[in-house]
């Protein structure tokens, strides 16, 4: 099944599809190009029905900087929510929304519809959100000129997750934030037996988000530094613990809130 973004914005061009867009490139373009994803990027300015197609206006109460108005937000959203069947789920990127995490991206990939609405200026009108009720969602503590960058951002996290996104080269790779191993390097299962006896031995539940551990690759000596001698061994097994170790040690030097 393919996923759909529509992308609500007064710059589209950020949407790009082809090289060097943000996301015509690598993982996003070949999922794009497999199928599994497909984006279409709405400027909101075409739903203003003023004088000068304006889609913010001054701050009732006093202040710097504009407000986008209801009502060009209001009629791109049904209008673009009718161009398919399939029901959207609204997503507004804003700083005030619930942080984005990788276990966010995992629910947004489940989705068969993702209607993104990138917040431009020093906001929304408050009453069209209200009026909207999108699921609100911040990309980090930090301000943003607009939220197209926060919408590419979210966007990239979710493509990747989705059946068929990845090449073979990719999935291997075990991500930080993502659920623990289940295969070992060859690709082949985990022992869920010496899995759940070395989370016991660490003292980490199954369910918990690692950072990743270091990764290595040719030559075996560089500059003096030499990779580590287990992943030398062949031994699936002991990798596999030195990389629990590892992913384990780093979470709790780095994001102790992780644990
Ligand atoms: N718009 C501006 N800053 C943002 C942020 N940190 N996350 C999401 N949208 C934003």
């Amino acid at each position: 099944m393919t996923l759909r973004f529509d992308i609500l914005t007064t710059f589209p061009e950020m949407f790009g599809q082809e090289a060097p867009a943000a996301l015509g490139l690598s993982i996003p373009a070949r999922a794009r190009t497999a199928g599994v994803v497909e984006w279409h990027a709405h400027n909101i300015r075409d739903w203003a029905h003023n004088k000068h197609d304006r889609t913010d206006d001054r701050p009732f109460g006093g202040g710097p900087g504009m407000v986008m108005s209801c009502q060009p937000i209001w009629d791109a959203v049904h209008a673009v929510e009718a161009l398919d069947s399939r029901p959207a789920t609204r997503i507004l990127l804003t700083p005030q929304g619930a942080p984005l995490n990788q276990r966010t991206a995992e629910d947004l990939a489940r989705a068969p519809r993702l209607l993104l609405i990138a917040g431009h200026y020093e906001g929304v009108d408050e009453r069209v959100i209200e009026a909207l009720s999108p699921r609100e969602i911040s990309i980090g503590d930090y301000v943003l000129s607009g939220g197209e960058l926060a919408a590419l951002v979210l966007m990239d996290a979710v493509i990747r997750l989705l059946p068929g996104a990845l090449g073979d080269d990719d999935s291997a790779l075990q991500d930080s934030f993502g659920p623990l191993p289940t295969t070992d390097p060859n690709g082949e299962p985990v022992d869920p037996g010496l899995l759940a006896r070395l989370l016991d031995e660490f003292g980490i539940a199954p369910d918990t988000r690692l950072l990743d551990c270091p990764h290595f690759t040719r030559p075996r000596v560089w500059e003096g530094r030499e990779v580590p001698e287990v992943l030398l061994s062949g031994d699936h097994g002991a990798v596999l613990r030195w990389r629990l170790e590892q992913a384990l040690a780093r979470t709790k030097a780095r994001r102790p809130d992780l644990l």
